[in-house]
């Protein structure tokens, strides 16, 4: 049906177009937990060698929890936003001392650590531990937005709750983690926010923006 051929088609396409991301060689949770934080406010690109440089000089949660916070600002030097750094390591220290040094599988539990918000839980659960849990950025609702003409205001909290239910609809079982990484690679690579390459889209004989030729005018965002 519609949605499983959707989801094989983005799948597939994923397979081929993956980028090599250093958080991608394994899944470990503490490494997926760390990028998703810097990737919170920063691109890709520029996230890439502060992340080296910090799983340098914090290979594991352990040595996170155990550095002085002094250390983990050096180590986050050029980020910006230190708070994301403070908050990590309180969070770290928490698993450390509440969960022995194990990032909790549980979605109440991860969604209660300092800095992990809806989307940080999400993406954590699903690619680190293959829960079907919706992680939803900015990105993925332009994806939603487009995929399916929706006019709703992706300002709004209750856009971002009705695009969780939609991704709940939708995320496989077992590829759950391939799943949100495939939607966010899709926003990131083809259905960018101006002039999206909806002539190489994966799902383009799927989307109704593209049928109706509104994809320009999507998503919605009105001022706050
Ligand atoms: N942006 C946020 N999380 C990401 C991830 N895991 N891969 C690529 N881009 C991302």
């Amino acid at each position: 049906k519609w949605v499983a051929s959707v989801r094989d088609k983005l799948l597939a396409w994923y397979d081929e177009n993956r980028r090599d991301l250093p958080w991608r060689k394994n899944k470990d949770p503490y490494r997926i937990w760390v990028s998703e934080i810097m990737l919170q406010q920063t691109r890709v690109d520029t996230v890439i060698p502060y992340y080296e440089r910090f799983m340098d000089a914090f290979p594991t949660l352990k040595a996170l929890a155990e550095a002085e916070e002094e250390q983990v600002i050096k180590a986050w030097e050029g980020l910006g936003y230190y708070s994301r750094a403070r908050n990590l390591h309180t969070a770290v220290k928490e698993v450390a001392a509440s969960y022995g040094g194990k990032v909790p599988s549980d979605p109440e539990a991860v969604s209660q650590l300092k800095g992990v918000g809806a989307y940080t839980a999400g993406a954590i659960l699903s690619i680190a531990f293959d829960r079907r849990v919706p992680a939803v950025d900015g990105n993925v609702m332009r994806v939603f937005s487009r995929w399916f003409a929706m006019q709703d205001d992706v300002a709004k909290l209750s856009t971002r709750k009705k695009f969780e239910e939609l991704a709940l609809h939708v995320i496989p079982e077992g590829r759950a983690g391939d799943f949100n990484q495939a939607l966010m690679e899709l926003g990131a690579l083809i259905c960018t926010p101006t002039s999206p390459s909806c002539d190489t889209c994966p799902v383009r004989e799927e989307c109704r923006a593209r049928e109706w030729g509104v994809q320009a005018e999507l998503p919605v965002k009105k001022k706050a």
